[in-house]
């Protein structure tokens, strides 16, 4: 019973550690918000739906500073985008008030 005890409380202390340890992005949270806000719809991690895949924008910013600055404004402002048939249409606008999970989101996006 002893070592049963002592097992759970390493296995609880370890949790603890690794959840602060990688503190960003988180992943699960990540893909249930775009999930939840419709992204799902439109964008696949490396499948061209009706935007571009995360992979390929995740290599369009590499290395650019301001990647996570641009794709903060690419989901609150609700710019303009064109989709391959030609139309455009403003872009889901994200609630900035959300701006702990937008960035989440970016950074997730970002590492695929
Ligand atoms: C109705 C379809 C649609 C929905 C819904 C949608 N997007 Fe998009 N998204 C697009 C299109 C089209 C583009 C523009 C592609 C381009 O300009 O080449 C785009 C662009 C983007 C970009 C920039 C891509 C780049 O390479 O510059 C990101 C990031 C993005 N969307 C993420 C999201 C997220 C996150 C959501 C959910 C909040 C979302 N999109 C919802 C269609 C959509």
């Amino acid at each position: 019973m002893k070592s049963v005890a002592l097992l759970a409380t390493v296995a609880a202390v370890f949790s603890l550690v690794s959840a602060s340890a990688f503190a960003a992005p988180d992943a699960e949270a990540a893909q249930k918000y775009a999930k939840d806000n419709g992204c799902t719809k439109c964008h696949a991690v490396d499948k061209t739906k009706k935007g571009p895949p995360y992979t390929k924008t995740a290599a369009k910013f590499k290395g650019k500073a301001d990647a996570e600055a641009k794709l903060f404004d690419q989901l609150t402002k609700g710019p303009k985008v064109k989709f391959e048939d030609g139309t455009e249409e403003e872009h889901k606008a994200l609630d900035t008030k959300e701006s702990a999970q937008i960035k989440n989101l970016v950074q997730w996006i970002l590492a695929q």
